[in-house]
């Protein structure tokens, strides 16, 4: 069967761009309330939909219930995390301290997706060159997953402060598999307007204008029209951090689209 080739309605586009731009890492916000299997089982299939190379679907997810192992890979994360303090001096230091970056404990289902990185056998068709295109797909299955959550409210916070070694002793990994992302995902109190690392002054986005080239490194965009028409997007999409970027504050910014999405 195929699928006929029209654009997405604009309604079907705002949903789609709407999931895009208010997915949050959530570690703070966590609701207790179970996941109903159905949902869980639409997350799930999300991830599993993802591009692969060679269509290697290198995934697998495993669903951590056992407390007492949630608990161990909190002592992980606990003692890697205080390992990252110490790269920090002074304020930078307790700013660092001061953010939270899991949720083990306190979402309710914690999900870690792993790339076997054997699937497929020896020769995976277009992973000849680039061996690291396993874990680039496995990535983009977290991402399929973690867009869905937003849509279904349901917040997902990447744990990535643990030693996978450890992580992947702890899960009963064979060797040839790999704890690629330690998710915590529930449903959220709430989604924050921009990403909390942001918020709390530790990093802000970069400008998007300052990140495109034009033929080589470092060579500026030449077509004004698709300057000011990334300028604009990127205003729409995100106002307070794009003004923040440019060196305005709120007061001095006039927001006739705030909150909205890009224009089409
Ligand atoms: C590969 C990866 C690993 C991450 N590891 C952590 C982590 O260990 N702890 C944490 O709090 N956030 C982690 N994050 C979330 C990022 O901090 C977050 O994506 C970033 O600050 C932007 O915020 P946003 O996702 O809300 O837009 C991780 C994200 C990615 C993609």
């Amino acid at each position: 069967m195929r699928n006929p080739p029209e654009e997405f309605s604009e309604e079907e586009k705002r949903g789609l761009y709407r999931a895009i731009y208010e997915r949050r890492d959530v570690r703070s916000q966590f609701r207790p309330d179970a996941i109903p299997p159905a949902v869980v089982a639409r997350l799930l299939s999300a991830a599993h939909h993802a591009a692969s190379v060679g269509f290697m679907q290198p995934w697998d997810f495993i669903i951590i219930e056992n407390l007492a192992l949630r608990q161990k890979v909190k002592a992980l994360f606990e003692r890697e995390n205080d390992r990252a303090a110490a790269n920090y001096d002074g304020e930078r230091e307790l700013l660092y301290r001061s953010l939270k970056l899991e949720a083990i404990l306190e979402s309710p289902l914690n999900l870690c997706v792993t790339c076997d990185r054997t699937r497929g056998g020896q020769h995976v068709l277009g992973r000849n060159t680039v061996v690291e295109t396993d874990l680039f797909s496995a990535c983009l299955a977290v991402q399929n997953l973690w867009l869905a959550a937003r849509s279904e409210g349901i917040g997902v916070g990447w744990v990535s402060i643990v030693d996978q070694a450890e992580l992947a002793q702890l899960l009963g990994l064979p060797g040839h598999v790999y704890p690629l992302a330690y998710l915590c995902i529930g449903y959220a109190s709430e989604f924050l307007s921009a990403p909390e690392l942001e918020l709390k002054g530790w990093q802000s986005r970069v400008p998007l204008l300052t990140l495109v080239h034009r033929d080589h490194w470092g060579a500026a965009i030449l077509d004004r029209e698709l300057a000011a028409a990334i300028l604009a997007v990127e205003e729409a999409a995100a106002p307070l951090e794009f003004n923040s970027a440019c060196g305005r504050t709120e007061e001095e910014i006039e927001k006739p689209n705030r909150g909205g999405l890009p224009p089409h």
